[in-house]
């Protein structure tokens, strides 16, 4: 029986960089979840009947805002829901269920790859029907909605049974509870040479996958040891854990600091890779050398045409600003084009639909293609397997080939996280009025050449999105970038990215840090980080 509940607004379900986060106890209060899935459908026409795909990465409080948003989907007028059996749907998988079952859109929720448990965190994004998550306008409508919320709807049944697959009937709706994995290993099936892969591996090319007790358990476990043939024991860590075993499901050098240390030891792997809860990032490592994601994006781009899907080519290549210029110089190569986005799968969505881009990426560990709408974990590890598989060259020797070619991009990215938000708003005020008296100034032997607030006119729907994060750039190609977190659920969270393009190969060796010592002092005499947050050091370097 559909049921009207009378709510009232909570006023601070406002829509982040991936939908909204918040610890699990603030999703706990009374109507807090019901409120938001109602904002969404409210901001949504013409759904009536048609199908809205819902899962999650198995997190803390999953099934309980499955089982939510199930019966509200009943409620008001979805026709049918595809359910991931166990709640479980990872975000590419769930974006390639949209996309492959036409739906109408999907729930997804996730909080990525922060902390599970009861006192940690959980999310709700809305993704359309083009497997991506929603455009700005559209999470616009769903927080002024959320604002003035007075009821929603919700269908009085039993809970689902979400651990069978096959179809169920809930107040005129159907719900079918599907096999999480099956649909996305046959994607991976079809863009990449699975034989080739086989081969390297059943030649003893060694493989470690860790899936960080997170949402890519089963599906490595099906597509690397199973159809793969990589030996019993090569996925760690691949039962999904509500609260991920205690850890940050995050694939960086903190969070995977075992597989790192794996990799550069004496009995290192060929090739190592994780990634995070929801399945979207993806962390490689080659034996000996770690691969930052600016990097891999631009060598994932320019040998793309040895997987079968991309064998005729990209189109065009797409990273968001803060991401490092590396892939800039394989689209010149190439001939094609380059975007420069803001921070968020988001401003893909329409430069893959429209055909201008093919392959994606952004520094925080994320890489991706036409194939879905989101950033896919897997898919950029398949590529690396398909890559090696082909060219048969070491992990290392791409690396080293690549820069030799294009020159290295050092890069790195300081985190400060849970500062003060007055304080981390007072520091982004003071970069935004130093803004016009940079250029031309100059620090030791940096000079400044531009310095802007980055805004981007997206060229297909021409929406304008302004204040993206503050960039200096010096003479010579070097910069930095600052900008506030819009994912963190406590304080704010400011990023400083820091990047030298080195085109002489015999510099190509030094440490990441040590080639960004000059810059990393600048951007802290600019910004003034130390005295305004009072750290003195950055609680990630990724
Ligand atoms: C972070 C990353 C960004 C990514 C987002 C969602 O957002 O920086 O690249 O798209 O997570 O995974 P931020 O916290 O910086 O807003
Ligand atoms: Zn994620």
């Amino acid at each position: 029986m559909i049921r009207t509940v009378t709510t009232t607004p909570y006023g601070d379900q406002k829509p982040g960089t991936s939908g909204l986060r918040k610890k699990v106890p603030v999703f706990q209060q009374k109507n807090y979840a019901e409120n938001f899935i109602q904002s969404i459908f409210d901001s949504l026409e013409g759904f009536k009947g048609e199908t809205l795909v819902i899962g999650g990465d198995g997190r803390y409080y999953n099934r309980e805002v499955i089982q939510i948003a199930i019966k509200m989907a009943a409620a008001n007028g979805f026709g049918r829901v595809l359910v991931g059996r166990g709640g479980i749907l990872s975000t590419p998988a769930a974006s390639n269920v949209i996309r492959k079952y036409k739906a109408f859109g999907g729930i997804v929720l996730s909080a990525s790859h922060n902390p599970g448990g009861p006192t940690e965190d959980f999310g709700i994004k809305y993704n359309i029907g083009n497997g991506g998550p929603a455009p700005e306008k559209v999470t616009d409508a769903i927080y002024a909605r959320s604002q003035v919320i007075d009821s929603y709807k919700t269908s009085d049944v039993a809970d689902i049974n979400l651990d069978a697959e096959g179809t169920q009937e809930l107040d005129g709706m159907t719900v079918t509870v599907i096999d999480p994995v099956a649909d996305y290993a046959e994607l991976m099936e079809n863009l990449f040479d699975f034989a080739a892969i086989r081969k390297l591996i059943s030649g003893g090319f060694r493989v470690v996958f860790d899936a960080m007790s997170a949402v890519t358990g089963p599906y490595a476990k099906e597509i690397i040891e199973k159809r793969l043939g990589a030996p019993k024991g090569s996925v760690m860590n691949f039962i999904p854990l509500p609260d991920f075993g205690g850890h940050h499901p995050d694939p960086n050098l903190v969070h995977a600091r075992a597989l790192y240390e794996t990799m550069m030891g004496p009995d290192a792997p060929d090739f190592g890779a994780a990634s995070d809860g929801d399945g979207d990032r993806n962390l490689v490592i080659g034996r000996g050398i770690f691969i930052t994601p600016s990097d891999s994006l631009a060598m994932l781009a320019a040998n793309a045409h040895l997987a079968p899907g991309y064998a005729k080519g990209i189109a065009g290549i797409a990273r968001s600003m803060p991401t490092s210029g590396a892939a800039d110089r394989v689209a010149e190569k190439l001939g094609i084009g380059i975007y420069e986005t803001p921070t968020g799968w988001k401003f893909f969505g329409n430069l893959l639909d429209e055909g201008m881009a093919t392959i994606c990426g952004e520094e925080s560990a994320g890489t991706g293609s036409n194939h879905v709408r989101e950033k896919d974990g897997l898919w950029a590890v398949l590529l690396w397997l398909n890559i090696l598989a082909v060219r048969k060259e070491s992990a290392l020797d791409i690396v080293q080939k690549h820069w030799a070619t294009y020159g290295r991009n050092y890069y790195s990215r300081h985190d400060y996280e849970e500062v003060d938000s007055d304080a981390a708003n007072g520091l982004m005020a003071n970069l935004r009025d130093q803004l016009a008296s940079l250029p031309g100034k100059s620090f030791g032997a940096l000079k400044v050449a531009t310095s802007d607030d980055f805004a981007y006119n997206d060229p297909v729907d021409h929406s304008v999105s302004k204040n993206q994060g503050v960039r200096i750039l010096f003479e010579g190609g070097s910069r930095v970038v600052f900008r506030l977190s819009g994912t963190g659920t406590s304080g704010a969270t400011l990023r400083v990215y820091i990047e030298r393009f080195e085109p002489d190969a015999a510099r190509h060796g030094i440490e990441t840090q040590e080639a960004l010592a000059d810059l990393i002092a600048v951007a802290d005499e600019i910004a003034g980080i130390k005295a305004r947050t009072g750290r003195t050091e950055p609680s990630v370097i990724t």
